[in-house]
């Protein structure tokens, strides 16, 4: 049968399948945070009539409705993923420590590590945000409350990372290591379907996204090479387009479609660059490297990085593999032009 619809739900358990040892429980995972996903993108796209409801005194307007709406979408991942028994301990950019299962509920092997509304200073603007979750699997010995220790392991021991991007469409990007693939939200049906099977990067970018306006307190690498991407040379397509959105989750999102390269470098006023390893950088680098691309840190692979605290920043550099590396030589010194 041609035209067939594959939801995410199908399309997790037929690869879960591929695993004889599967128990369902990461399928029941991924199905929460695919519901906390509808959540979130069920009130970001109500946040514009939040001030209108709000006037007219409506009885309309819930409680939720008024809170910031990424103290809504953490609430939202944290009760989704905290009951069902799946995980040991979970961690949130809106959370200063882990965050522990509830007593009263099971617990279960895995980790799940989320930016629960990544970009949220463009929501007032209607400007595309996103939620970004990297999972693992325990290390801590089972039967037990997980501890930190399983918050900080190596980006390379992902089992599962992705991103969800609500903009003109709903959209659900992930990998397990077989590929990326990415699903669109029918808004009239409430399934996430299959709309983006093996997702490719291409490996030269045609776009450089960049927040410009440090350019002042980059180091000279990155200058020189910002300086090369807008050289003319057609041979290496430059210069190569500035497509800039201030959401991460977006602007990746755009590069991994259309080739590009994004950057959030180390600065002399953010000396570690601004974005956090463990859930933005980690799962951005295992979604860019299973479609094709690279991530690093200027030096090294983001995924090889130890975190050493929760919130630790790291500079960033990901999209194409050739302008990776590109950038990479620039960082060391290895070529200025
Ligand atoms: P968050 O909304 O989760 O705090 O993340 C915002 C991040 C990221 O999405 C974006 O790429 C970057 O901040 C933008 O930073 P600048 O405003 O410094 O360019
Ligand atoms: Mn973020
Ligand atoms: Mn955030």
């Amino acid at each position: 049968m041609t035209n067939q619809i594959i939801t995410l739900t199908r399309h997790i358990i037929e690869e879960q399948r591929k695993h004889p040892e599967a128990t369902g429980k990461f399928t029941d995972l991924m199905n929460d945070i695919a519901f906390a996903a509808k959540l979130i993108s069920y009130h970001t796209n109500k946040a514009g009539l939040m001030g209108v409801l709000g006037e007219a005194g409506s009885v309309n307007v819930q409680g939720e409705f008024v809170k910031k709406l990424d103290v809504f979408a953490n609430e939202t991942m944290v009760y989704a993923l905290d009951h069902g028994g799946h995980t040991c301990v979970m961690a949130s950019e809106e959370e200063e420590d882990i965050i522990p299962i509830p007593e009263n509920f099971p617990l279960g092997k895995y980790v799940c590590l989320f930016d629960p509304l990544d970009g949220s200073s463009n929501i007032d603007a209607n400007v595309s945000v996103g939620t970004i979750f990297a999972i693992y699997t325990r290390t801590s010995p089972e039967g037990r409350p997980g501890i930190l220790e399983d918050c900080l392991q190596t980006g390379v021991n992902q089992v599962c990372a992705g991103y969800v991007i609500y903009g003109s469409s709903t959209m659900m990007v992930y990998t397990t290591g077989n590929g990326v693939h990415g699903f669109t939200l029918d808004p009239s049906y409430g399934e996430f379907v299959l709309s983006h099977p093996n997702i490719r990067t291409p490996k030269k970018a045609k776009i450089y996204s960049v927040n410009e306006s440090n350019f002042d307190y980059w180091d000279q690498g990155v200058k020189n090479y910002i300086h090369y991407v807008k050289q003319i040379d057609k041979e290496t397509n430059r210069p190569l387009n500035s497509r800039y959105i201030g959401s991460m989750v977006s602007d990746v999102h755009r590069n991994l479609l259309y080739g590009g390269i994004f950057l959030y470098p180390a600065s002399a006023l953010a000396p570690n660059g601004k974005l956090r390893l463990t859930y933005e950088a980690n799962p951005m680098a295992f979604i860019i490297e299973q479609a094709g691309g690279k991530a690093s840190n200027g030096k090294k692979r983001i995924m090889e990085l130890k975190p050493e605290s929760l919130h630790q920043r790291v500079p960033l550099f990901m999209g194409s593999s050739d302008d990776v590396k590109i950038v990479e030589d620039f960082i060391q010194g290895k070529r200025e032009n």
